[in-house]
């Protein structure tokens, strides 16, 4: 089995395997130029491209595991949202969903394999290229209804915070809604190849722990139960480490964390013998001078300490700004420094 598969089960490795979130993107002039002839949206939308573009991150990298070219909120269209992606604003709702009678009328179920089959036939198209295993993902529920919510990109997340407080009954329909469609997304791409799986909460660390207990949590939990236990699930989230506990307990056999912890008082806390780590470098870091880089990385292997069950990777996305041969040499620092 890989690297990364042993890892994701806590089984011990020749090296600690290594890929990184956002690992193709516009930070590679080849992506870039695909990106000058077609949208981002119709990227996504053409397998053969998603696959290209997927692939060429794991070769130039030479990371441990790829991660199918998708976005997270492909699934709102079969929901029945309207968005589109703007060079400078980012994903845009042309109406955003803040009433109750806007959340019934919220698709109760999708065939993902028929409404998504760009994703599943870009999975097929990727695993007969890659030697390495391929992530699928889907975005967590809280992060997707944000976005629905806010109708973009948001700081504060009032609009989120005001409707699950105003009508709880809504929220959690809605909630419900989106925990069942993602379930089936995730079990589609499990069909269609993927050999593991991420859930990205991406801004969900703006919540309390209470209010992720009472609103969040139970949705999570019901997606993670309903995913092959055979297909390895990694739990990430970011921007609150009070939260890290509660994510352990919602589900995934590895919670992914942000470098706003120390990785080995984290992995003590949640238990080493109960739960895969993921992370947590800093993505900033990559803009730094080579050596300070690779002490920093150093930094992380040292706090993980050789435990079975790391998998290393940044806290969050590579930044548009990152250089390709500086990302290459992170990978590379971290194959020889980890090697046993
Ligand atoms: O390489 C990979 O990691 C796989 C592809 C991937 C993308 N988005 C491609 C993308 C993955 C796993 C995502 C997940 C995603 N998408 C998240 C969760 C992870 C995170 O970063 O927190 C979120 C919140 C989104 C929503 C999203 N998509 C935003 C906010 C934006 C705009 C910001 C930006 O970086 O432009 C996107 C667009 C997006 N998704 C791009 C890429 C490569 C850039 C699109 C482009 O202009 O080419």
């Amino acid at each position: 089995m890989s690297a990364f598969l042993r890892a994701c089960r806590r089984q011990p490795t020749e090296y600690t395997p290594i890929w990184l979130m956002r690992q193709a993107g516009r930070y590679q002039k080849e992506y870039r130029a695909i990106r000058e002839k077609v949208s981002f949206i119709e990227l996504c939308k053409d397998p053969a491209l998603a696959c290209e573009v997927t692939v060429r991150a794991v070769d130039q990298l030479d990371v441990d595991a790829g991660i199918i070219f998708a976005d997270i909120l492909l699934i709102l269209e079969p929901l029945g949202i309207g968005f589109e992606f703007t060079d400078d604003q980012g994903p845009r709702i042309g109406t955003p969903v803040r009433s109750a009678e806007q959340i019934d009328a919220v698709r109760e179920e999708i065939d993902a394999a028929v409404a998504l089959s760009y994703v599943m036939e870009a999975i097929r198209l990727t695993r007969a290229e890659l030697s390495v295993p391929l992530i699928g993902f889907a975005g967590a529920p809280f992060t997707l209804a944000s976005y629905m919510i806010e109708g973009g990109r948001s700081t504060t997340f009032y609009e989120t915070k005001q409707l699950m407080h105003r009508d709880p009954g809504a929220w959690n329909a809605l909630m419900g809604k989106l925990a069942q469609a993602i379930a089936q997304y995730l079990n589609a791409q499990v069909k269609a190849g993927a050999q593991a799986l991420q859930l990205f909460d991406s801004w969900v660390g703006c919540l309390s722990p209470a209010d992720y207990v009472r609103f969040v949590l139970p949705h999570v939990r019901t997606i993670f139960e309903q995913l092959d236990p055979a297909v390895p699930s990694i739990h990430f989230g970011t921007g609150n480490p009070a939260l890290y506990p509660l994510l352990k307990a919602a589900g995934g056999d590895v919670v992914g964390v942000d470098w706003r912890v120390p990785l080995g008082a984290q992995w003590d806390t949640l238990g080493k013998q109960e739960v895969a780590i993921m992370g947590n470098l800093d993505p900033a870091v990559l803009l730094a001078p080579r050596d300070v880089m690779n002490r920093a990385a150093d930094v992380v292997l040292q706090e993980a300490a050789g435990s079975p069950g790391h998998i290393f990777n940044l806290g969050h996305g590579v930044m548009p700004a990152a250089q390709v041969d500086q990302v290459r040499a992170l990978v590379d620092h971290v194959h020889e420094a980890s090697r046993r």
